[in-house]
């Protein structure tokens, strides 16, 4: 069985093919790497070197028709909008028919209800977004690496936008409870955490065609070379 954690970060569960493709991922692979930056912590170094190194952005190396699950927690809102549906549509490529996809993201609304309820003031809302790549306590030397080891968020999503564009997709999608899913062993791999205050979206790949469409249509190499 073929399941894909896409955007996996330090979360690497067993009996998953776990990808990413940040900076840490890489140079985790280079022991001299490693050694200088145990000393200076360049890079936060919960990086294991079994990653399976893919950038989301671009066309799966997966067959069509090939995947039986595909989870991802807290990376789709890091993709672009246009990004974020050809990751979705190539999830639906890869993806065998009725073969189960799960995405996790934050929620945009209840980022929001916290500001207009006053649990946030307006010069923290984009701390909570998560939007910049700079932080005050960086070093010189981490500020002009932010863009390479730091994945701002670039597109957000509420409940209905994600059931919307994943049925656009060909997804067959429910909004879920955390732990409430169709994948077996669910538990080894979603974080408690991570679905605090989320969207959460499951579903099935229903139609075959949409996904040939899609991609063609919206492959950001195309839409922005
Ligand atoms: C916030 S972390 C989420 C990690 C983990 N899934 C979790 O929920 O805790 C987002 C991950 O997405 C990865 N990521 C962002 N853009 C990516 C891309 N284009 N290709 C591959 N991985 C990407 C980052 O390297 C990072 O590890």
């Amino acid at each position: 069985m073929l399941k894909l954690n896409l955007g996996c970060g330090s979360h690497i569960p067993d009996g998953w093919v776990n990808v990413d493709y940040a900076l840490g991922a890489w140079v985790a692979k280079l022991p001299v790497f490693s050694t200088v930056n145990k000393k200076f912590r360049i890079i936060n170094f919960d990086w294991s070197d079994k990653i399976y190194m893919h950038d989301l952005r671009k066309k799966f190396p997966w067959e069509d028709n090939s995947v039986d699950v595909v989870y991802s927690s807290h990376t789709l809102e890091h993709l672009s909008k246009t990004e974020g549906r050809y990751f979705l549509t190539e999830c639906h490529r890869v993806l065998k028919p009725n073969g189960i996809i799960r995405i996790v993201v934050p929620n945009l609304t209840a980022i929001v209800n916290k500001y207009m309820q006053g649990e946030i003031p307006a010069d923290q809302v984009l701390d909570e977004l998560y939007v910049s790549y700079e932080s005050p306590h960086d070093s010189g030397l981490k500020r002009k690496l932010a863009p390479f080891i730091r994945f701002p968020h670039k597109c957000m999503y509420d409940t209905p936008t994600l059931l919307r564009i994943m049925s656009e997709i060909g997804f067959d999608v429910a909004s879920k409870y955390a732990f409430e899913s169709e994948i077996d062993n669910l538990s080894v791999i979603e974080q408690r955490d991570r679905t605090d205050e989320a969207v959460i979206v499951e579903g099935k790949k229903i139609s075959a065609h949409a996904s040939k469409v899609s991609s063609k249509q919206l492959d950001p190499v195309t839409v922005n070379p």
